[in-house]
């Protein structure tokens, strides 16, 4: 199974709102469907929204016009403003839109069949990096861990989320290949529930144990049981190594602190955005209050109740163990092992103001 893909000329993904109850393929030959399916979740995860835009954009060079000069650029710019303004905080969907402009050098002068030749080398290259990473980040992070391991993850991190086998559940179910994990102690990941609908049915079709248990169970499990460590990904990480990931996480992590316990952060450097010096300057999303007032559709809140809905938390460097990437483990200062990475900055991609 993979999130996203190019199957002949037309992008295909897998619907995870509708997961675990049904396991739906959807096929476009449209920007604005993978732009839509962003914005709703229908793909979700930092590097598999990366990977989604690079398609979205080879499938806007569809759009041109022969008898109009100049409309496959126009097409491009439309595209790549619309794909950026569908989620602000994943930097991979900033970063894949701004190579993707890169590559085509602004030189939309070749034919339509030429660039769109050009544009599918590029998106297929960010993909097959995505899942060369999540492979490293796997085999890296599981040598971090004991034999008889017992780990807590967030959110879901897995090849739902990326172009491969995931970030955090990379390590995870690495680390369960070789006989090390005991269990994984799943956070149910509220408003949207990922960790109970996407993580679950992953580490089940894994056959890797696991307990589900509400987000306000971890303090709980963290002082009553054997906890290892904490496994999450992340959206984007500043500079200094400040993480946004998935609601939820800071919380998580003071409390592993508390408890002695390591948190690690996977992911690929394509999440690290060095143009933010710390976490208060990472854009966080703001959902719809009515994923809080109406989980799974059913209204669980008075009608009009005021909500504060972010998508997203920022982890501070300090409370992080160390950030798994695909190019070695990172360990405090996070400043100086992000910097020796000499990352280039994302470039902001045409028509989008970058957020
Ligand atoms: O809102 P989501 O479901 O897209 O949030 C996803 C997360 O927070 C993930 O932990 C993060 O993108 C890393 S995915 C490898």
């Amino acid at each position: 199974m993979v999130a996203v893909a190019w199957v002949g000329g037309k992008v295909r993904f897998i619907d995870q709102t509708k997961l675990p109850v049904e396991e739906q393929y959807l096929e476009t030959e449209d920007w604005r469907v993978i732009a839509a399916a962003i914005r709703s979740l229908q793909i979700r995860g930092a590097p598999a929204i990366g990977v989604a835009a690079a398609f979205g954009l080879c499938l806007a060079l569809n759009d041109h016009h022969d008898a109009i000069p100049g409309s496959l650029r126009t097409s491009w710019k439309e595209a790549a403003a619309g794909l950026a303004a569908s989620r602000p905080t994943a930097v991979n969907l900033f970063a894949a839109l701004s190579r993707m402009t890169s590559a085509l050098g602004d030189d939309f002068t070749a034919d339509a069949s030429c660039l769109r030749e050009r544009a599918l080398r590029e998106a297929m290259s960010i993909q097959q990096e995505d899942v060369d990473a999540c492979t490293r980040i796997g085999e890296l992070g599981a040598a971090l861990l004991p034999p008889d391991a017992v780990v807590l993850t967030h959110c879901n991190a897995g090849i739902l989320a990326t172009a491969g086998s995931g970030t955090a559940l990379s390590i995870i179910t690495t680390a369960a290949r070789r006989g090390l994990i005991r269990n994984v102690y799943v956070d149910e990941t509220r408003p949207l529930f990922q960790g109970a609908r996407l993580t679950a049915w992953e580490l089940a079709r894994a056959g890797v144990p696991h307990t589900l248990i509400t987000d306000n169970t971890a303090g709980s499990v963290f002082r009553t049981r054997k906890v290892n460590a904490v496994i999450v990904g992340a959206d984007r990480i500043a500079a200094n190594g400040d993480a946004a990931n998935k609601i939820g996480t800071y919380p998580l992590a003071v409390l592993a602190r508390y408890h002695d316990i390591p948190l690690y952060i996977a992911a690929p450097t394509t999440t690290i955005d060095t143009s933010i010096p710390d976490g208060g300057g990472i854009p966080i999303e703001e959902r719809n209050p009515r994923e809080v007032t109406h989980p799974a559709g059913v209204r669980v809140a008075p009608e009009g109740v005021k909500v504060f809905a972010p998508a997203f938390d920022v982890t501070p460097h300090e409370l992080i163990h160390a950030i798994v990437t695909e190019r070695g483990i990172l360990h405090p200062p996070f400043a100086a092992a992000i910097a020796a990475l000499r990352l280039p900055s994302p470039a902001s991609p045409p028509g989008s103001s970058r957020p």
